[in-house]
């Protein structure tokens, strides 16, 4: 349908497939990634104190939710204050940083970029979709509930980092004053520059040492690879190929699509009081089209938007602590298992809504009606046609691209 080439910070952050990188090689910080890991993992900057940004986006499962109880159901993490929940599950922090400023791709006609599963955070005030998302989780209410930016300046002035928050920014920057909008600028940019970094941004999967002739993907892996890129048909979305200057792959072209997913009948969300939530149960997620028209978009820009959320990256999206953790995907996070996800593509069409069914198993004889109706994609996913074997080699593939393998082993 669509590829989207290299975006604007492909060439900040891109790792090129020449450079050797082994797992067990440590990855050196600047100064300004050090700043910026701090501030990510500090759970001093909540209210109450005792939830950070690793908090919902915790190294060990791919940068997404850790909490395996609430990935089992809910799917959504809980503020720092009890009993607060958003409406989605938290994607991966990592590989996030080439996603250019939100826009509408003439050509293509579709659009690319932003930061959310809906690109509400833009990038347009900071020419940069990172730093303006890592603006948002600490005075969202829902999450780490700070009151306001001077607040957070002064946890930070307090904190045993705040020199080298001007060793990094120069002296005086750290100011909780007039230009304390200034400051909260440079908290953002640093937070983007850790989730640039090497040490977020390894390309240690399985199939970054393949792709550098270092490792040998199995039979199942490489049929796997063949479906994704093939009748499968997932790299139309999820691109598998080095970018045009020799760039690793993200596994995203940062487009938003439609993909019929149900809702998820356990997000706490829906019981959210009338305050966060005024529709209640009847919640609908619209994703890009809902951002787009609360943004004062025409309903002829907005409508064609309606249920689409951004492509997720797929690196290391089996990642995770153990072997039986469980994860969720998907922006509601309903699917608990790639081989669930991974048969909802192949069969999604296959059989009728299980609504008014008697008997119903999802995925068996029937699946739970698309959370948004409209606008759902048909032409690349759906009825594929792949065999019980097949959907089994593509899940095999996805396991190969969680970063810390080690090609000696
Ligand atoms: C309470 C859980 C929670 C906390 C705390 C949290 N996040 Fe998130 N994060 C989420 C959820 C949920 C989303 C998706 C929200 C949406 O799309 O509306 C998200 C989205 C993101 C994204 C977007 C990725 C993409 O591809 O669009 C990034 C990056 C991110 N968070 C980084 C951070 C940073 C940095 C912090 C700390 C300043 C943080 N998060 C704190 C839950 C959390
Ligand atoms: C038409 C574009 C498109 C195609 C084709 C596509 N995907 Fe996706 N993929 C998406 C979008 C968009 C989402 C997020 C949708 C949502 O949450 O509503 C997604 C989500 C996912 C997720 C969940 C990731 C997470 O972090 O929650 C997985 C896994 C996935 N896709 C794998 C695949 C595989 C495997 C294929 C091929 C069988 C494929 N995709 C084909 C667009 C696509």
């Amino acid at each position: 349908m669509r590829r989207y080439g290299l975006s604007l910070f492909a060439v900040v952050t891109a790792v090129f497939l020449s450079v050797p990188l082994l797992a067990s090689e440590p990855v050196s910080l600047s100064p300004k990634e050090q700043l910026g890991k701090i501030l990510f993992f500090d759970t001093n900057l909540s209210s109450p104190e005792g939830q950070s940004c690793a908090g919902c986006h915790g190294a060990e499962v791919g940068f997404t939710g850790p909490d395996e109880e609430v990935n089992k159901g809910e799917a959504v993490h809980e503020g720092a204050t009890k009993g607060r929940f958003g409406n989605r599950k938290p994607p991966a922090a990592s590989y996030a940083g080439d996603s250019p400023v939100l826009h509408f791709d003439k050509e293509e006609k579709v659009w690319v970029g932003g930061m959310f599963w809906d690109g509400r955070a833009t990038g347009k005030t900071l020419s940069d979709p990172l730093a303006e998302q890592a603006q948002g989780p600490f005075l969202n209410p829902l999450e780490q509930n700070v009151p306001d930016t001077k607040t957070l300046c002064t946890k930070i002035k307090q904190s045993s980092y705040a020199s080298l928050f001007e060793e990094v920014w120069g002296k005086g920057s750290l100011d909780c004053g007039d230009r304390v909008l200034a400051t909260y600028d440079r908290v953002a940019r640093s937070i983007a520059a850790y989730e640039r970094s090497r040490e977020v941004n390894p390309f240690t999967s399985k199939f970054d040492f393949w792709m550098r002739k270092k490792a040998k993907l199995s039979k199942e892996e490489m049929a796997g690879l063949a479906l994704f890129e093939g009748k499968g048909k997932c790299a139309e979305c999820h691109p598998s190929k080095p970018g045009p200057k020799g760039t690793s792959p993200v596994f995203t072209d940062f487009t938003y699509d439609n993909l019929g997913i149900p809702k998820n009948p356990d997000n706490l969300f829906y019981g959210m009081a009338a305050k966060w939530n005024p529709q209640g149960t009847a919640f609908v997620d619209t994703g890009l089209g809902g951002y787009l028209k609360g943004a004062g978009y025409k309903e002829t820009v907005y409508k064609a938007e309606m249920g689409k959320f951004k492509v997720p990256t797929l690196r290391n999206v089996d990642k995770r602590p153990s072997p039986g953790f469980v994860k969720s995907f998907g922006h509601n996070g309903t699917f608990k298992s790639l081989k669930e996800i991974v048969h909802f593509y192949n069969a999604r069409d296959v059989f009728p809504k299980c609504e008014g069914m008697s008997g119903p198993k999802p995925g068996e004889n029937c699946w739970p009606a698309p959370e948004v109706s409209s606008n759902v994609n048909r032409e690349e996913l759906g009825n594929l046609g792949l065999s019980e074997a097949e959907e089994n080699a593509i899940v095999a593939f996805l396991k190969a691209l969680n970063d810390g393998y080690n090609p000696e082993k």
